[in-house]
């Protein structure tokens, strides 16, 4: 496959900081015609809006509320793809307190605003046969456990991916599932390892839909950590476990 953002009606969540801004920039210079930046801090998106304000649109979102969703899908007329991007990692594990309240967080945004946004916007994108990018991440693929309930959230978004690919894939509407090792943004401040750029992520990324591969490992470390996971996926939870200490 091959397919050119030039020209393209994007929709990026999250789109304010980290990956969600470097996906913004990095559509701007591949020619999109105009990029909706969705996220819930109007401050930060009037920011984004200035790198392009012809082409960039800030868009009220918070993927967890009905409302936001209604009123976007409402508010769009066309679309070719949507970059489900916004999320959150909490740091928590399953045994602490609070875990069932912020495995619940987390699965609402990491999840369920994936699933509800993507399905409010399903009717332009089969119109279009556009694309969706799903950003889960490599403890989707085997669960990280120092972040074990953000892994699950991340696990049934690759799980997602997996499933609407299977379904659209009639309707010619491209579904595309990114799963990054840690990349330098504020969700990883607190983590001292080497992490990826967002614009080195945003790259490939983009990269990836423009050539049609549907699973992207973004990185160094996901793609290693991939590699590992083919030839033995019991030994890729082995590892991940081992960082608990
Ligand atoms: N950084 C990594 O190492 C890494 C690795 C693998 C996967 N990922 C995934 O990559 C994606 C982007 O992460 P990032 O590293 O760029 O994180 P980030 O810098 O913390 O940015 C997260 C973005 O998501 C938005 N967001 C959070 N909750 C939201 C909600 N309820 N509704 C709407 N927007 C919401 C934030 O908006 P506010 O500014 O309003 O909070 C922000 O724009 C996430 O899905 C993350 O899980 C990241």
């Amino acid at each position: 496959m091959s397919y050119s953002l030039q020209g393209k009606s994007v929709l990026v969540t999250g789109a304010n900081r980290g990956i969600g801004k470097a996906l913004v920039q990095a559509l701007i210079e591949r020619g999109a015609k105009r990029i909706y930046a969705a996220g819930r801090n109007s401050e930060g998106l009037a920011a984004i809006v200035q790198l392009a304000p012809s082409i960039v649109e800030a868009v009220q979102l918070e993927v967890t509320r009905a409302e936001d969703i209604q009123q976007l899908a409402g508010k769009l007329k066309q679309l070719d793809v949507l970059i489900n991007n916004a999320g959150i990692a909490t740091g928590i594990t399953f045994s602490a307190e609070t875990s069932l309240s912020i495995a619940s967080a987390e699965m609402a945004v990491n999840y369920f605003g994936p699933v509800h946004l993507t399905h409010a916007l399903l009717p332009l994108l089969r119109a279009s046969k556009g694309a969706v990018v799903n950003v889960s991440s490599i403890a989707g693929i085997a669960n990280f456990p120092i972040l074990g309930p953000y892994s699950a959230s991340k696990a049934a978004v690759h799980s997602f991916t997996q499933g609407l690919r299977a379904e659209l894939r009639g309707a010619g509407v491209f579904v595309q599932g990114v799963y990054p090792g840690p990349v330098d943004t504020d969700m990883t401040k607190d983590f001292e390892m080497d992490k990826a750029s967002p614009a080195d992520v945003a790259r490939i990324v983009l990269n990836g839909l423009e050539t049609g591969d549907e699973d992207i490992f973004p990185d160094a470390f996901s793609q290693a950590m991939y590699e590992v996971f083919k030839q033995n996926p019991k030994q890729l939870e082995q590892q991940f476990g081992q960082m608990l200490g």
